[in-house]
């Protein structure tokens, strides 16, 4: 292997470019030819490739975003958009292909591998922390830190005002977020979509609080919940119990800053691991950090198999009245 390319995809995480950096660094010590891909698979496809040097990583671990930008890609979703993207990787020669991104952005990296023999490495990054194979994926540890200021911040108001408050987090498909999130802010309530939500002994518990001259609540809730966002829990609530709540959407907002230290840690570790398994590996693999140490597993286990909740967490998020 002389060359590798490296992109980042689908929902930015602030780590990928401290990701980045250490990718960039880690190929051209090891003697290899490095060149940074904008726009992910969008770029890719039309051919926006630039070879980068040491200097082009400098001053960026601090940053949120990511230098190369994202995107989400239709094309290279089809057979046709992949040949245009390998034509355009083999016609400089690069024959690596670092990857950051969720499950979505591996299936396009395990196609790419399949069809056309570009070998690929998996990096785990979205705030979401719902890949399979690493104990977090790069973003998480900020986005919690990101959501908590913000919820503390909410606690003042409400506590002031003697109000429910009801704040959404993001995670569409899994409550890894809303769970450390809400018992990090000690969250009244804790709603996510991986256990059932009952609106009734919801209100039976804020009633029981208010009753016991608990005068503020604040309830946590994962964008992805079953009884839906932050909006249709309200009205949920205020039509079985008349409670009225304000809500806070946090959104993007968690997407960016300046990555934590365990972020800058996390993503450090990993954009090595990924060159090195480059360099080592012929099959498709995602590279994770386990109980401190870099793994690999088949990339196809990041979409085939379910990263789980921490148990006592889950029990923790409705034990602690
Ligand atoms: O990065 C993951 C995620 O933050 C989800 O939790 C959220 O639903 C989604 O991305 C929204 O992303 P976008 O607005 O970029 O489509």
């Amino acid at each position: 292997m002389k060359a590798i390319a490296v992109l980042t995809s689908g929902g930015d995480a602030p780590g990928m470019n401290a990701g980045i950096r250490a990718t960039v660094r880690t190929a051209l010590t090891c003697g290899l030819s490095v060149f940074g891909v904008k726009r992910g698979y969008r770029g890719l496809i039309e051919d926006d490739l630039f070879q980068m040097r040491s200097t082009d990583v400098s001053n960026i671990l601090q940053h949120g975003g990511t230098i190369l930008h994202s995107a989400r890609s239709e094309e290279f979703r089809t057979a046709e958009g992949r040949i245009i993207a390998a034509n355009n990787l083999r016609n400089r020669k690069i024959d690596g292909l670092v990857v950051f991104g969720g499950d979505g952005s591996f299936r396009g990296a395990n196609d790419l591998q399949r069809e056309h023999g570009i070998r690929v490495v998996g990096i785990p990054a979205t705030i979401d922390n719902d890949i399979w194979g690493s104990d977090y994926t790069i973003g998480f540890d900020t986005a919690v830190n990101t959501a908590l200021e913000a919820i503390d911040k909410v606690r003042d108001t409400a506590a002031a005002h003697d109000r429910l408050f009801i704040v959404e987090v993001m995670g569409r498909h899994a409550g890894f977020i809303a769970l450390e999130v809400g018992i990090g802010a000690g969250a009244e309530e804790i709603l996510i979509p991986e256990t059932v939500t009952q609106i009734p002994e919801i209100c039976r518990k804020l009633q029981s609080r208010l009753d016991k001259g608990r005068t503020s609540s604040i309830l946590v809730v994962a964008e992805g919940d079953e009884e839906g966002n932050a909006y249709d829990i309200a009205k949920k609530i205020e039509a079985q119990s008349g409670m009225k709540s304000r809500v806070t959407v946090l959104g993007h907002v968690q997407r960016g800053g300046s990555p934590t230290a365990a972020d800058r840690m996390l993503a450090t570790k990993l954009g090595y691991g990924a060159v090195k398994a480059l360099l080592d590996d012929a099959a498709p693999c995602m590279v994770g950090v386990e109980d401190g140490s870099i793994s690999r597993h088949p990339l196809a286990d990041a979409w085939t198999r379910k990263k789980e909740l921490d148990k006592l967490l889950v029990q923790l998020s409705s034990g602690l009245e």
